[in-house]
């Protein structure tokens, strides 16, 4: 069990597949409550969570709608009186090359990878401040520091997710409440197993071993390498480390 996490409250978005549901196991089997927050059914984690024996609850919310994230942040409050802990999990990564990509795609994935990190880390800072104990991570990508095609909104999405957390970590340290993101590198997932692949690849699996290629450590990327991290993150033991961006990516991206 991470140093802190005994019975704290984390609200964790994309929680019902892929890197978020690693993260609520992990952090229900460090000792969180954990609130699944997704626009998908969310009940595979709420059983994860409750078989490491703690507290869950499974909200449907559209993250990059305020009203949306008002109304699970009274749902969450509702249930567990406080939180924690937030992790920004929540995103979508379609692909489309830049002459094609309209203003539309752009502010689709502007919406739900920033706004919507915007808006839920703002829904819980000011009860953390109050308390003096928070942990704010929030999900970059290696995508930010690599050759790739196709993903000028996502990669830009990705860029301002890491300036706000240099950012807000030195509004919000003051009141003990840290601000950290983790960078992973291409990860078998749900959201990747379907989407197509690069130009180049003939399909999803061609593309995920030429990207372990491109690594220190020649194996495929899945969600549980990335659970230590935010155990970490969100422990007493990071207390001291904010604003960073830490990448766990298989030694791809050095920075
Ligand atoms: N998988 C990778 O290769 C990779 C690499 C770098 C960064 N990331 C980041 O990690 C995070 C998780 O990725 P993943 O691979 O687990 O994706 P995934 O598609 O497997 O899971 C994402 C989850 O987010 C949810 N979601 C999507 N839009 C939402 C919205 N508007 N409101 C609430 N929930 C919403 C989905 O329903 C899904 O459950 C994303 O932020 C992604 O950008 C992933």
């Amino acid at each position: 069990m991470a140093k802190g996490h005994k019975d704290k409250v984390a609200v964790i978005t994309g929680a019902a597949n892929g890197i978020g549901q690693a993260f609520a196991k992990r952090l229900a089997e460090d000792g969180v409550h954990v609130a699944i927050v997704d626009v998908v059914d969310g009940k595979a984690t709420v059983k994860m969570v409750e078989a490491a024996g703690r507290q869950a609850l499974a909200v449907n919310c559209d993250v990059s709608s305020e009203a949306s994230v008002t109304a699970m942040a009274t749902e969450v409050q509702g249930k567990f009186g406080h939180v924690d802990i937030v992790v920004n999990c929540a995103g979508i990564f379609p692909q489309k090359n830049f002459p094609e990509m309209t203003f539309a795609d752009w502010r689709k994935v502007l919406s739900v990878n920033l706004d919507g990190t915007f808006l839920v880390t703002a829904a819980f800072v000011p009860g953390m401040r109050a308390r003096k104990w928070g942990r704010v991570v929030n999900m970059a990508s290696s995508t930010l520091g690599s050759v790739v095609t196709g993903f000028a909104h996502y990669v830009a999405s990705k860029g301002g997710i890491v300036g706000f957390t240099r950012a807000l970590a030195t509004d919000l340290a003051p009141d003990g409440v840290t601000v950290n993101a983790i960078a992973p590198g291409l990860t078998r997932s749900p959201g990747t197993l379907v989407r197509e692949p690069r130009p180049g690849f003939k399909t999803m699996d061609d593309e995920f071993a030429s990207v372990a290629q491109m690594q220190a450590i020649k194996r495929v990327e899945v969600p549980e390498d990335l659970v230590g991290a935010v155990s970490f993150l969100t422990s007493d033991d990071a207390a001291f480390m904010t604003g960073q961006t830490l990448n766990v990516d298989g030694g791809r991206v050095r920075s």
